[in-house]
C-alpha cells in the first residue's frame, strides 16, 4: 500500500508494510544504521526512515545506500515503528529501498543548508523542493480553493473572462501587445503606424489588465459573480509587489454600493485568513518560525512586534479601519515624518496620488491594523468609478494591509451612461473599444459594485514573505521569465 508521508504521519506502529515515495532531504550514518529524512511534498514534515545494512533484507547494499543523497528520489517500504528520536511519532523500518533518480552530491544545487531566497530565485526549477516554497506553494492552494469555497457558498458564480482583449479596461496603457504580424515589413497605414486591421484578430488586441469589465456584463444578469484568473502589466517597475504576470480575484455585484462592497471585501479577507490558519497549520507554523528569524535581523525600529501567526489572528478577529481619503492625507500631512521631511514624496496638497511610504505608514504606524480608503480624487482612479455627489471623488475604495500594502483596489461602477461616456472621454478611451461596456448602461442599468484581490499580494501577507516573486512558481517581471 503506498501513502503519502502526511497519511502515513497519522497511523500507529504496525506489521502491515507500507511503501513511500518521496526525496531524500537529508541522510545521516552511524556504524551500518542509516536515517534518512524523506519528504514527498504533501507534509512540511519529512518521514524518517531507518535503514540497518546489517539486517540483510534483499536490496539494501552499500552500492544502493550510497546512491542515497540530497535530492534522490526513493522509493521504500517496511513496516511502522515507534520513532526513537523526537520530532515525529512513527519512522519506517526499512525492508526496501530504491532509488529511481539519482541526484550527484558534487552537482545537486540544493544542499542541505540555507540558501538565500535570491539564490533560489535563480534557480526556480529546483526550489519547490525547499521547505519554504513546499509550504509557500501548499498555502497557495488552499487559498484558491477558499476563495471558489468563499463564492460558491455564497451563492457567486465563476466566470472566465478573456485573456486576449482589445480594450484597456484600467485605462492605464500598459498592456502587452498580442499580434501574429511579421516583425520585419508589418502592413502599415497612410501615417507609418502599424494597421492591425490585417492582424489576426483584424484589430490591435492585448493580454488582459483585468476581468473587471467582462464581469460587470455577466452580473448583470447572474447577479453576482468572479473571476479568477491571470492578469498581465506592461508596467516597468521593479519592485518586490509589482509582477508583470499575476493572479485577480474579481467579484461584481449588482445592487450592491460601495459599502456592500467593503464589507464583502472584508468578509473576504476575514474568512481566507481564518481558513489559512485553521487547514495550513504546520505551514504557517513554519513560516512564522522563519519570520521571526528575520525580524530578529531587521534594525529595532523595523522589526515587527506580532509573530506571522499572531498578526493573521489579530487581523481575522479585528475590524478594518475605514477612512475617505481626504482623512488619510490629513493624517499624512500632519505626520511627524512628513513634518520631519522623512517621505520620499511630501504631502502637501489634496489630489496626490498616495505613495507606498505613505500606505505603509497609515497601516503600520497609524492604525495598526487593515485600512480601507476610500473616495479618491478622480484624477487618480479609472474612468469606470462612480462619480460621487461632490464631482470631485469617486466611490472608490483600496484596502492595505501592512506589509503586502495595497492588497485590494475596488469601487461603486458608473451606471448612468452619459456620466459614463463623458469619463471615458476625458481618460481618452476610444468609445469603438468598448461599446459593450457602455450599451450595458443603456439596458436595465443598476447600481453595483466590485473589486479585485491581487493574490499574490494576499499571499505575501499570509505567508509573511516580503517579496511578491516568492509567493508565485514562476515570476514574471521586467527582465525575467527564465523558467
Ligand atoms: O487596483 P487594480 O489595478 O484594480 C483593478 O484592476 C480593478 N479592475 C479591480 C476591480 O475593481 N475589479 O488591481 C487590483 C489589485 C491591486 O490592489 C493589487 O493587489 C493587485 O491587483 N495588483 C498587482 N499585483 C501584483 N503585481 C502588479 N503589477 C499588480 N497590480 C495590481
Ligand atoms: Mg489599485
Amino acid at each position: 500500500m503506498s501513502l503519502s508521508i502526511s497519511q502515513v504521519l497519522t497511523l500507529s506502529p504496525s506489521d502491515e508494510i507500507v511503501t513511500v515515495n518521496g526525496w531524500v532531504r537529508t541522510k545521516r550514518s552511524s556504524k551500518n544504521v542509516a536515517f534518512v529524512a524523506m519528504n514527498d511534498g504533501s507534509t512540511i514534515r519529512n518521514l524518517q526512515l531507518v535503514v540497518d545494512i546489517d539486517k540483510g533484507y534483499e536490496g539494501i547494499t552499500e552500492e544502493v545506500m550510497a546512491q542515497v543523497t540530497t535530492g534522490a528520489s526513493v522509493i521504500a517500504s517496511g513496516k511502522l515503528v515507534a520513532s526513537q528520536g523526537s520530532g515525529q511519532a512513527v519512522e519506517l523500518l526499512c525492508e526496501s529501498i530504491t532509488v529511481p533518480g539519482i541526484a550527484d552530491p558534487d552537482e545537486y544545487p540544493l544542499q542541505p543548508k540555507k540558501h538565500s531566497l535570491e539564490f533560489l530565485r535563480e534557480i526556480g526549477h529546483l526550489r519547490f523542493r525547499t521547505n519554504v516554497f513546499g509550504a509557500i506553494f501548499r498555502v497557495r492552494h488552499a487559498m484558491t480553493f477558499a476563495i471558489h469555497k468563499f463564492f460558491n457558498d455564497r451563492g457567486f458564480f465563476n466566470i472566465h473572462s478573456p485573456i486576449i482583449t482589445g480594450s484597456d479596461a484600467e485605462g492605464a496603457g500598459e498592456m502587452f501587445r498580442v499580434t501574429t504580424l511579421p516583425e520585419k515589413n508589418p502592413p502599415l497605414l497612410d501615417d507609418g503606424t502599424v494597421d492591425f486591421s490585417k492582424d489576426f484578430f483584424g484589430k490591435a488586441t492585448n493580454l488582459t489588465v483585468s476581468g473587471q469589465l467582462e464581469a460587470e456584463l455577466a452580473a448583470m444578469a447572474l447577479g453576482k459573480v468572479y473571476t479568477f484568473g491571470p492578469t498581465f502589466r506592461a508596467e516597468n517597475s521593479n519592485t518586490s509587489r509589482h509582477l508583470s504576470e499575476f493572479w485577480m480575484i474579481e467579484p461584481e455585484v449588482a445592487f450592491a454600493d460601495l459599502t456592500d462592497n467593503m464589507n464583502l471585501a472584508e468578509e473576504f479577507l476575514k474568512y481566507l485568513i481564518a481558513y489559512a490558519l485553521e487547514n495550513c497549520v504546520d505551514d504557517l507554523d513554519f513560516l512564522s518560525k522563519r519570520n521571526a528569524e528575520e525580524n530578529k535581523l531587521k534594525p529595532q525600529a523595523e522589526r515587527e512586534d506580532m509573530t506571522l501567526v499572531e498578526k493573521l489572528e489579530f487581523v481575522s478577529n479585528n475590524s478594518f479601519e475605514r477612512v475617505t481619503y481626504t482623512e488619510a492625507v490629513e493624517i499624512l500631512k500632519n505626520c511627524t515624518p512628513n513634518k520631519k521631511k522623512k517621505f520620499q514624496y511630501p504631502v502637501e496638497n489634496w489630489g496626490i496620488d498616495l505613495q507606498s511610504e505613505h500606505e505603509r505608514y497609515l497601516v503600520e504606524k497609524h492604525f495598526k491594523k487593515p485600512v480601507i480608503v476610500t473616495d479618491y480624487p478622480k484624477e487618480i482612479k479609472s474612468f469606470y468609478m462612480r462619480v460621487n455627489p461632490d464631482g470631485k471623488t469617486v466611490a472608490a475604495m483600496d484596502i492595505l494591509v501592512p506589509g503586502a500594502g495595497e492588497i485590494i483596489g475596488g469601487s461603486q461602477r458608473e451606471e448612468r451612461l452619459e456620466i459614463l461616456q463623458k469619463r471615458a472621454e476625458e481618460f481618452k478611451i476610444p468609445p469603438e473599444s468598448i461599446w459593450w461596456y457602455l450599451d450595458i448602461r443603456k439596458y436595465g442599468s443598476v447600481v453595483h459594485s466590485g473589486f479585485g484581490l491581487g493574490f499574490e499580494r494576499l499571499l505575501m501577507f499570509v505567508t509573511g514573505m516580503n517579496n511578491v516573486r516568492d509567493v508565485i512558481p514562476f515570476p514574471r517581471a521586467p527582465k525575467s521569465a527564465e523558467f
